[in-house]
């Protein structure tokens, strides 16, 4: 989806978490405007038939830094910075990667970019508990058009 990549911060690493097809990562490798961009899934064969496509693309030869992350998003780990995006899983997904990197004191993204496909109040009540509140303020909450259906889109900012 374009606007992920329209709301991110230049210059700085991108993470596609839960990637999947990994339609987000690839058009934010396109736009040269990452430092390097992060594909994370847990499925296997998900991140092998990825990292196919990008070794066979001719457009990907030099100059495109990325990584490939077999692993749940609870798991990652090592410093998470630039724009942390989670799309298109549940809101208790996002809230448990999320929950999980703080408490591992490794989430130091300064942008989050959060689209829950359901249970949206598990993870809106998260993002505005005290706790979290600390690390992060909502600085937009947009509604995107995907297909047929809307989907959420929350922007927060590192404080
Ligand atoms: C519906 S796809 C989302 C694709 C894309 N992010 C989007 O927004 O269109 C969900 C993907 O999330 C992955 N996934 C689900 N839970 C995960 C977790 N805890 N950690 C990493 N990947 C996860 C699944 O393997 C699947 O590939």
């Amino acid at each position: 989806m374009q606007t992920f990549i329209e709301k991110a911060l230049d210059h700085s690493p991108f993470w596609d978490v839960c990637c999947d097809h990994g339609y987000v990562g690839i058009g934010a490798l396109y736009t040269k405007r990452f430092s390097h961009v992060h594909f994370v899934d847990q499925v296997p064969h998900i991140i092998e038939r990825l990292d196919q496509l990008i070794k066979q693309s001719p457009d990907f030869k030099e100059d495109f830094p990325y990584s490939l992350h077999t692993m749940s998003g609870e798991s990652l780990d090592g410093d998470i910075t630039g724009t942390f995006l989670i799309a298109g899983v549940g809101g208790m997904t996002i809230k448990n990667i999320l929950s999980a990197a703080l408490k591992k004191e490794t989430l130091k993204a300064q942008r989050l970019l959060l689209s829950p496909h359901t249970d949206e109040a598990v993870m809106s009540a998260y993002i505005m508990s005290e706790d979290f509140k600390n690390y992060y303020s909502i600085k937009e909450r947009l509604m995107l058009l995907d297909g047929k259906k809307h989907r959420p889109l929350y922007i927060l900012d590192r404080n």
